[in-house]
């Protein structure tokens, strides 16, 4: 079954009034807690908001993207250090996690459990939403959570039975991502004819279209993730980083 759900995996960003019961929850983030993760330290944290209240001042977070209000639960996934560092601190020892590496180890193994959280949840039948606003606003985040120093929301997921079935979204050929041995590097040709499926797709073009641009590649560089998008909420993570106490 496993399989099957990953294979058939969509985005789904419309929820149905059922509630997701406790038992059903707990269950999905077990299985998301027992992933892999570096050295069984598990450096991170959940928090599982079911809050009318606290979703509302996650809203604007997350530019009032409707999933948060509408789905029954917001997963936010916290690269965490706090809890490893006060165990630490209690056995007598320094945890030498105020550094670059400890960081993106928190952030991998975070990561790696809201994967498994995700497919647990489309394994029962209920419906995700990654939300990448987490990294574009980690300070409002940080402040309607109580999120303390030595915690940082990596990504989020709201959960919730569909309301919704979504046509499949394409995938680039997997002779585009995946690499036999070594790395090949692409050739112009190799471009085109990876992308090609994408570019032709009719929904793709009426975004070119809609946006009066000259192709695809123009949409996600300058309108969907521009330059100046990505500089300016990559200084907010970058100073969010240092406030948290992750880097020096
Ligand atoms: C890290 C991450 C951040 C994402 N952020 C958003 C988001 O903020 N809003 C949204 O509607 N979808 C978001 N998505 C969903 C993607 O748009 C979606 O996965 C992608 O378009 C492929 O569609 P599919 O998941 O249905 O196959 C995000 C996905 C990931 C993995």
């Amino acid at each position: 079954m496993y399989m099957n759900t990953l294979l058939n995996h969509k985005t789904i960003r419309k929820y149905s009034n059922r509630e997701v019961d406790n038992d059903t929850l707990n269950e999905i983030l077990t299985a998301g807690t027992r992933a892999s993760n570096t050295g069984n330290m598990q450096l991170y944290s959940i928090i599982a908001t079911r809050s009318a209240e606290v979703k509302a001042k996650l809203a604007p977070a997350h530019f009032n993207q409707p999933m948060i209000t509408n789905a029954p639960v917001v997963l936010t996934f916290c690269a965490d250090v706090n809890r490893y560092n006060k165990w630490c601190a209690l056995r007598n020892t320094d945890p030498g996690t105020d550094n670059f590496e400890s960081l993106t180890t928190a952030i991998v193994d975070a990561v790696i459990c809201a994967q498994n959280v995700c497919v647990a949840a489309e394994e029962k039948g209920l419906g995700i939403c990654y939300l990448g606003t987490t990294t574009y606003n980690p300070h409002q985040i940080i402040e309607a959570l109580n999120l303390p120093k030595g915690v940082l929301p990596v990504t989020t997921v709201t959960l919730g039975y569909p309301a919704e079935d979504p046509a499949m979204q394409l995938r680039l050929p997997l002779g585009a991502v995946v690499h036999s041995d070594t790395y090949k590097d692409y050739s112009d040709a190799d471009i085109n004819a990876y992308y090609s499926e994408e570019e032709s797709d009719a929904t793709n073009k009426k975004f070119v279209a809609e946006n009066q641009k000259e192709n695809l590649a123009q949409v996600f560089a300058e309108v969907r993730y521009t330059r100046a998008a990505s500089e300016a909420f990559g200084k907010i993570l970058m100073d969010t980083i240092r406030k948290q106490g992750f880097i020096k």
